[in-house]
Order: structure tokens, then C-alpha cells, then sequence
């Protein structure tokens, strides 16, 4: 396999879209991000990815808590506004109906079918962007998507970010921690 090198830059093949919720200043506020993954299995905890200058920064530092919240498919155009236009110049609070949940301070947007509620476990200042590594306390899942007591990736419909580009999830291809029973070493 020929490999030409393109230089360091902050890559990973695909990406989730989620949307960040905080309160700023009493009221809600959505961030889109696709920099976030889990962290830790025990405890619960996953991660995001925020740059300094974002309003949502202010939101987590005020409150110390914040939520990620997966859109459908069928909310792409409030999801990539909410990339585009920044708190600081308008506001979101209405582009999602927020409820609350176990914590106080964690907007959750009531039309997208999964929402994590986050308590901020530690900062990273990794430079531009500052990881926050949130506690998961508790996920709301819309009934209709689960399968077996847990969300359903065929039926929540989650936006894949990947070159700029919204992607939907394609077919089941093989079975994780399966398929590699198949190996044999020539
Ligand atoms: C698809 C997409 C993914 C994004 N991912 C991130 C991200 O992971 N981290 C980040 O800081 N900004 C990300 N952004 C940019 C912010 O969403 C954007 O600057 C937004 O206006 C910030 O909102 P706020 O200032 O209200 O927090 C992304 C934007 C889009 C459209």
C-alpha cells in the first residue's frame, strides 16, 4: 500500500453530531459538536471537545454541568444552525424545546430522541480547544427508539459528521468482538 503523508491535523474518520446544551446566563443554548466520544466505562463519562471562544464554554464554567443531546436525521437544519450561529450573537434557547432532568442546569432538547446529562468531572486545555470530560448522570432515551431496554441505533437515525459532510448510519456489516474469532495467522 502506497502512503503519501498529509501533514498532523486533528483527524478521526468519522464523527458523531451531537448537540452541546447549556444554561448561559439562566437561559438554554445549543452548540453543535462532532469532537466527542466516550471516556470511561466505570465511572460513566464521555467527552467533548470546545473551543475557548465558544459561548458554550461559558455556560459549563458557570454551571458545571452541561448535556449532549443526539439529533435524528430529521433535525439536520436546527442541528447545523446551531453550528453557525454562536449564542453570543443570538439566541438559541428556542431552536429545541429544553426540558430538565436530574440535573438542574443541563438543558436537554426535547426533539432529539437521546440526551446525556453531564456533571463536568475535569477540563483539559489541549490549546485551541479545551476537552471537557463530562460524568454521565443520567440518559433519556425516546421510547420509540429502543430495542431490548436500550437506544437503537435504526431507529434514533444519528447524523454522522465526516469531510465536512452529514452522513447517515448504512447497513450492519459483521459482528464487533465476533468476527475476529475468525483469525488464523497464515
Ligand atoms: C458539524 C459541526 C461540528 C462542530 N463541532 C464542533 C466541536 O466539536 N467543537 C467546537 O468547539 N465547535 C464545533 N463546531 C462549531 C460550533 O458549533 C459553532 O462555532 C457554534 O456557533 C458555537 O456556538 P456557541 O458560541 O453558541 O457555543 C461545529 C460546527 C459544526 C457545523
Amino acid at each position: 500500500m502506497e502512503k503519501i503523508m498529509i501533514g498532523p491535523m486533528p483527524y478521526m474518520s468519522v464523527l458523531p453530531t451531537v448537540l452541546v446544551g447549556v444554561n448561559v446566563d439562566g437561559k438554554p443554548n445549543y452548540m453543535t459538536a462532532a469532537w466527542a466520544t466516550v471516556a470511561s466505562m466505570v465511572p460513566p463519562m464521555v467527552c467533548v471537545a470546545i473551543n475557548k471562544a465558544r459561548y458554550t464554554a461559558k455556560g459549563i464554567d458557570e454551571n458545571g454541568t452541561f448535556s449532549l443531546n443526539v439529533p435524528s436525521l430529521k433535525q439536520v437544519i436546527p442541528t447545523d444552525h446551531c453550528g453557525l450561529v454562536s449564542g453570543k450573537q443570538e439566541d438559541k434557547s428556542g431552536v429545541f424545546q429544553s426540558f430538565y432532568g436530574k440535573l438542574k442546569t443541563a438543558p436537554l432538547a426535547e426533539e432529539c430522541p437521546v440526551n446525556i446529562e453531564c456533571r463536568l468531572f475535569q477540563s483539559v486545555d489541549c490549546g485551541s480547544h479545551i476537552l471537557r470530560i463530562g460524568e454521565v448522570v443520567e440518559i433519556h432515551v425516546d421510547k420509540s427508539c429502543m430495542t431490548d431496554g436500550k437506544p437503537d441505533i435504526t431507529k434514533v437515525n444519528p447524523i454522522i459528521y465526516a469531510q465536512l459532510t452529514y452522513f447517515s448510519v448504512g447497513k450492519p456489516f459483521a459482528k464487533a468482538f465476533s468476527e475476529g474469532k475468525k483469525y488464523r495467522k497464515e
